[in-house]
Parts: C-alpha cells; structure tokens; sequence
C-alpha cells in the first residue's frame, strides 16, 4: 500500500468561489468581489465601482455560507479526511487595517470548523487565497505598501490563535507565484491587489509585492510556531512544470529558465532566501525589490514546514533565436503545443505524469513534505436523471492519483495530502463560470443565475468514496 496511514485525502475550495454571502455578517468586499463573470473568450474585468448590469459571480458563489452543513454532511460521506478552504480575510478585517476584528466573521468559521470536525474532517485553512480587502488595494496600492505585511500578520495571527486547537494545515498565500505572469492584470490583481499595466516596469513592481509577501508569510510561520508549536504552515504555488520542447540545448535551458519563474518564489519560502540567479536578474532588468535590513533574518527564520502546491497541466518552451537565456516575462511567451498531451475545454494540457514529474521534482529540490492541494478537470458536465456521468473526470483524477502513487512508492516522495480542486462545483477563477465544473457534487446554477442552488452526487462521487476507503489501493 503506497499511501500512508493518515494520508489527507479531501478536497479543496476557496471561499471567494463558493461562500457567497459577500456582504452579510459585515464582511467588506474583497478584490475578488469586483472581478465580472467571463469565459475562455471574454476576460474577467475589474470594474471598480461595480456596474450596473454587469455580473459579478462571486457575489453569490454556491452560497456555502448557508449550506455549509448540508454540503459537508455530503463530503463527509465520501469519507473526506480534510477538507481545504481559506478564510476570507475582509470577513475579518473588512478593510484590512482595522485595530479590531469583527466577531461575526470569527463566529461564522468556528462554525464552519466545528461542523467539519464533527463530521471527522480536518480544516486545511488558506490565509489569503486571492481575497485580500479591496480597501487595501485601492486605498494603499496592495502588497506594493509594506504596511500590508503588519495588516496580514494581524489577520492571521488573530485566526491562528482563535482556531489553532481546530486547524493544524495553514498554506499562507494561495499561488503566489502566479503574479509573475504580469501580462496579465488578472494575476497581479487577486495575488497582489494592484495592476502591473499600470507600472512602467510591471516586473520590478512583482517582485516588490512577492516580497513584502514572502516577509509578511515568513512571520506567520515564526508567529504561529510560537502560538502553537503543533501547527504546520505551508507555502503554496501553482506548479506548471515547463519540458523543453526538443533535446535542443537551447530548448532546455529555456525551459529552466522558465521554471526559475516558479522556484523564485517556492525558493525564499521553503529555503529562507533568495536564489542566486534573481539577483543576477535584478540587477540586469532594475527589478530589484527594495527591502529592509531585517527582511533576511525574517525570511531565514519563518521557512515554511512544507509546500503545498496546485497541478493541473504542463506546459512546453522552444527557445526562440536570438533570445538565448535572457528571459523577461512569465515564460509562458516561449509556450508551444504538446503534440504528446490532449487538451481539456479549456485548453488546459492534461498530463498525469506531469504531477509525477512535479513532486519528484519538488521532492529533490526542498526535502520538505509535500501537499497536493489541488488537481483536477474542468469540465462541462450534463445533469441528467439526477446525476452527472463524469467517466471524464474519473480517468483523469484516476490517472494523477496513480501518478502520485508511483511518486511515493517508487521515488520515496513524502506526500501527506491529496485534496482535488472544487470538490463541490465552485465559482472558477479565471473564467468566473460556474459551467466550468470540478465538483463530485453538482450544484444546480447556471451561469445566467438561474437553477434550483440543490446538490447532486455526480458518478465520481462514488468513486472518490471507493478510492478514500481503499486508501488509494483501488481506482
Ligand atoms: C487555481 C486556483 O489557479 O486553479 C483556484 O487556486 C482556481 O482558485 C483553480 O479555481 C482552477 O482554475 P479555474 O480558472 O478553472 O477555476
């Protein structure tokens, strides 16, 4: 049996996409709350103020912040282990440099942890999965302002220390290197809270905000230590492994260089500093991040105890002529198609034996524990006869799960937790569709808002049960 007794198998979600309930309970709007629905063609926009008209998904989600105890009586039956959701943080702090917490939002998720202990489920908790107060945006400029780093310490130690006896897993930011991507507003805008478009070297402002990021995180993990020795508090990033395109040396030196865009980040939070080759960019592209005296020893002392890290696709690099080696964006510029792989509706590459490849890479590079956070298929699927035949679903989750089993049993990869994406049918990210579903369980909405809001087991739902009490062994 390749997975290990207590192995975290769950599932994961963020409240932005599922809670709804934007404005109740005296929660302050989040920079998710001004992004508009969208779909693969139409980009999410960020309207601020809100348009009269235009929708604005989030608002609502799934409405879990009703639900919740129906929809974790469902989770429950699957036999989750854990379950990962993140607090919001404007439910806390509503602008996000308040003095004193509002107490509705604490009360709201000791309800939620409660709900879930009793059903036997572990919280994994997110600090801030791409929902940091809109007042902190647009009234300090984001993580650009090093003041956040105080506002994000004093949000989470106030969590940390109310729930520290009913949540061990805490990931500090969701994804955080996806703001190196600063082609995109997008990005920039829910890691960070400002628009990179907006500089005239949107890099130079990244890399400013990840630091007082990575410094805000590295106090977290020395606070929560010293709040409760128990607690472990992981990092977190999207792992797009890039493969280089041909063995053209040139080809394979792009595709590092592509991946030095994802380990910049993973390397200050799991190593404690900065790598040798972004200094060497800094100094090339006047990108370097300005910093405090004390920032080393902070980062070198608050390493996260372990990485937790989302996968869904990788991705291939050809190295362009006259290009070599000096790499300006994200990576994703040198991207061509996989003629190896198929594609989802979306266009995202599928590629089991790329998690594989991701956590022995991971492995070797950090030593630290790892945690599958999210994985998974978004898909169209068709409720019928009060079910969804999600065979789709079944064989890529089937296929990623037998990956990461190859990883532990045949790589001697520590792997504590399996937790696929949007377990219940959320709110997506990029798209800001709902018809683009991950869920075991359906949630009738329609993108127009329509639908009854009730909850169906679609055909994976019994057998992720099969695989969580087989323990992985079958399939
Ligand atoms: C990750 C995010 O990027 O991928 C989630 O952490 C997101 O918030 C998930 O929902 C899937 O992306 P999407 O765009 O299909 O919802």
């Amino acid at each position: 049996m390749a997975f290990p007794e207590g192995f975290l198998w769950g599932g994961s979600v963020a409240a932005h996409q599922l809670e709804g309930a934007w404005d109740v309970d005296g929660r302050g709007p989040s920079v998710s709350d001004v992004l508009t629905g969208g779909s693969r063609e139409r980009p999410r926009r960020i309207t601020i103020p809100l348009e009269e008209g235009e929708g604005y998904p989030n608002h609502e989600g799934i409405d879990f912040y009703h639900t919740y105890p129906e929809d974790i009586e469902l989770f429950a039956e699957m036999g989750f282990k854990c379950f990962r959701t993140s607090i919001s943080w404007s439910r806390i702090f509503p602008r996000g440099d308040e003095r004193e917490p509002n107490e509705a939002g604490l009360e709201f998720y000791d309800r939620l942890f409660d709900c879930l202990l009793a059903h036997g489920i572990q919280p994994v908790v997110t600090l801030s999965h791409f929902e940091m107060p809109l007042a902190l945006a647009t009234d300090y400029g984001g993580w650009l302002d090093r003041r956040c780093i105080d506002f994000f310490v004093r949000y989470a130690t106030t969590v940390i220390e109310r729930y520290h006896d009913k949540v061990r897993y805490w990931i500090t930011f969701n994804e955080i290197n996806n703001q190196a991507n600063v082609s995109r507003d997008l990005y920039g805008w829910v890691n960070s809270g400002f628009r990179p478009s907006e500089f005239e070297n949107p890099r130079k402002a990244m890399y400013q905000a990840a630091h007082n990021e990575f410094v805000a995180a590295a106090k977290v993990v020395s606070a929560a230590h010293e709040i409760d020795p128990a607690l472990q508090v992981g990092c977190m990033i999207a792992m797009i492994p890039y493969y280089p395109y041909s063995c053209d040396p040139d080809d394979a030196m792009c595709a590092l260089e592509g991946m030095h865009q994802r380990y910049y980040f993973s390397d200050v939070m799991c190593r404690g500093y900065y790598p040798s080759w972004a200094k060497a960019e800094w100094e090339r592209d006047g990108t370097k991040p300005e910093m405090a005296p004390e920032d080393e020893a902070t980062l070198r002392a608050g390493v996260s105890d372990f990485l937790s890290f989302s996968y869904y696709m990788s991705m291939v690099e050809k190295q362009e002529p006259g290009d070599l080696y000096v790499r300006r964006g994200s990576g994703d510029e040198h991207t061509v198609r996989n003629p190896y792989v198929r594609t989802s509706d979306w266009g995202w590459n599928i590629d089991p034996v790329g998690l594989r490849y991701s956590l022995v890479s991971l492995w070797e590079r950090y030593q630290l524990p790892l945690f599958v956070a999210e994985n998974g298929l978004g898909a169209y699927d068709e409720l019928k006869d009060g079910t969804v035949d999600d065979d789709y679903r079944i064989a890529y989750l089937s296929a990623h799960i037998s990956e990461m089993e190859k990883a532990i049993s045949q790589d001697g990869v520590d792997v504590i937790g399996y937790t696929p994406w949007g377990c219940i049918d959320v709110v997506s990210f990029t798209t800001g569709e709902i018809r683009k579903r991950y869920g075991f369980i359906y949630v009738d909405i329609n993108d127009d808002g329509t639908g009854s809001r009730k909850r169906f087991r679609k055909r994976s739902f019994g057998w992720y049960k099969h695989v969580i009490e087989t323990n992985g062994a079958e399939l």
